[in-house]
Parts: structure tokens; sequence; C-alpha cells
């Protein structure tokens, strides 16, 4: 699926346009680009890669989604992105859940350093690229009808630098109510209730935001995935606490134009 994305990239150390040689990906400088074994490539800049997400964080999200309890954002999302025609990218994609609903036609890229997540996306037919967010991202100028932030890293001029006129970045957070049930009773890292404001200095003020909020009832198995897949992972014994619970679900979907 890189094929269909390559003029939609761009050569983490020039910028110069992306083209298929052999197994490798090249640029017209001639840097190069090996695309790895199970599907995706890494456009990371030069330095340090940052961490990301661990295979066992990357095997519960996937779990955790693949239950469907997230679908009224995937839903929510989906409406938000739909229209335009170019590319679709998401920023933090994880496993790809998002950008494969709401790509609609659309070629779709997952971003993302966590090689788990990489592989995963790409398995699901995604162009999955490595990079950082919060430097330079891979992408050229403009590309993308549709750019998707969840629960990810938001560097907000390159989210805006990759849109195209009339595109919509479409950002999701937790509000202070998500999942706050299992967080009280399990003792799970909570969410910055200072979110909001940081990320309205960033972004501006949205177009339009909508809240997306139900209840949620979770079997066991649901909790420890949720527990295992989220910042809480490294300090918390998701198997030793985990126990079937009913909580809420309560995100914030903002949509920026350009
Ligand atoms: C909370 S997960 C959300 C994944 C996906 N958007 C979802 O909601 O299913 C955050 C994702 O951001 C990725 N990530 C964290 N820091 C990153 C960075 N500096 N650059 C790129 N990806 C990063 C992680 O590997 C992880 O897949
Ligand atoms: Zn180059």
């Amino acid at each position: 699926m890189l094929a269909g994305a390559l003029p939609y990239l761009r050569c983490p150390h020039c910028g110069a346009a992306l083209h298929a040689a052999g197994s490798a990906i090249r640029c017209e400088a001639g840097h190069s680009f090996d695309v790895a074994r199970q599907g995706y490539v890494d456009l990371m800049p030069p330095g340090r890669r940052p961490a990301g997400d661990t295979a066992e964080m990357v095997a519960a999200r996937a779990a955790f989604l693949g239950a469907g309890h997230y679908e009224a954002i995937a839903e929510a999302v989906a409406a938000e992105a739909a229209g335009g025609d170019g590319c679709v990218v998401e920023v933090g994609a994880g496993t790809g859940h998002y950008v494969e609903r709401a790509a609609a036609g659309r070629v779709a890229i997952a971003l993302d350093t966590s090689r788990y997540a990489l592989r995963r996306a790409a398995r699901a037919g995604l162009a999955a690229v490595g990079c950082d967010a919060w430097r330079a991202l891979p992408v050229r100028d403009g590309v993308a009808s549709a750019v998707l932030c969840v629960f990810a890293p938001r560097h907000a001029d390159e989210l805006r630098r990759i849109l195209a006129p009339g595109g919509r970045l479409v950002v999701v957070t937790p509000t202070p109510r998500h999942l706050a049930e299992l967080v009280s009773s399990l003792e799970l890292v909570t969410v910055d209730a200072r979110k909001p404001q940081r990320l309205a200095r960033a972004l501006g003020e949205p177009d339009r935001e909508q809240l997306v909020e139900e209840r949620l009832e979770l079997s066991r198995e649901d909790v420890r995935a949720l527990i295992a897949m989220g910042p809480s992972a490294r300090h918390v014994d998701a198997d030793a606490v985990a126990r079937a619970a009913e909580t809420t679900l309560s995100v914030r979907v903002a949509v920026y134009g350009r």
C-alpha cells in the first residue's frame, strides 16, 4: 500500500519527492529507505527515535478496539473527515483503526513511531510510515483532505502544513469524565485536566466540536486490555486489578479548517 502513498510523502532529510526503487524507497537526492519485511517504511528524521507504544500495548489496543467499544468515536471521526480527495493522514495512528475507517476510498497514511504499531497498520493494508510526530512530518505541504489525531501527540504547525485547502483537521481528546470511574477505583494514571487549555493555545478555536459520550459495559478482559494499552500499563498490574466494570466514554471531537 506504500506505492499509492508516495506522491504524498517527502524525504525526511531533504524534503524531495520519493519513488520506489526495488525493495527500497529513494528520493531524488539519493537518500534511501528500506521497506521493512512487514511492509512499512521508516521516514524518521536523523536523531533519537521516540519510544512509542510497546508490542504489549499495541496488542492490547488492537483487542480493545476490535471489541467495538470506541465505535462511537470512529463514527464521529469518519463523519467529520468525509469528503475531498488526496489522502487521509493519521498522526500517532497506532493500529490505524481510525484512519482505515475514515479513508473512504482515499489513500490512508498511518504515521507512528512504534514499529509494533506500524506492523499492524501495514498488515491492515494502510500506508504505514515511521516518523516522529513532534518533528517535521515526512508528508508534503497541503496534500491531506483530512488529518486525524486521536489520543496522540499534536504538533499544531505540522498538522496544519500538511492539510489541503478546504481540508479538515479532526482532533480527539478525552474529557475529565473519560473512564473516570475506572481511573478512581483502579488508581489509573489520570487525564491531564489542563489538556483542553493547552490544545486551545496550540490550535486556536475549532470551527466546531462535539462531545461523544456514552456508557461502556466492559468485561474483565476489556478492562485488562484498557489498562495494558494506556499510560497506566507501566504502573499497574493489569492482570491483578482488572475486573468487569461500567464506565463512561467521554471525548471531545474538534474540527479545525485550514
Ligand atoms: C494513545 S496511542 C493512540 C493510537 C491511535 N490513534 C488510537 O487511538 O487507537 C498514541 C500513539 O502515538 C504514538 N506515538 C507516541 N509518541 C510518538 C511520537 N513522538 N511520534 C509518533 N508517534 C508517537 C504511539 O506509539 C501510539 O501508537
Ligand atoms: Zn532526500
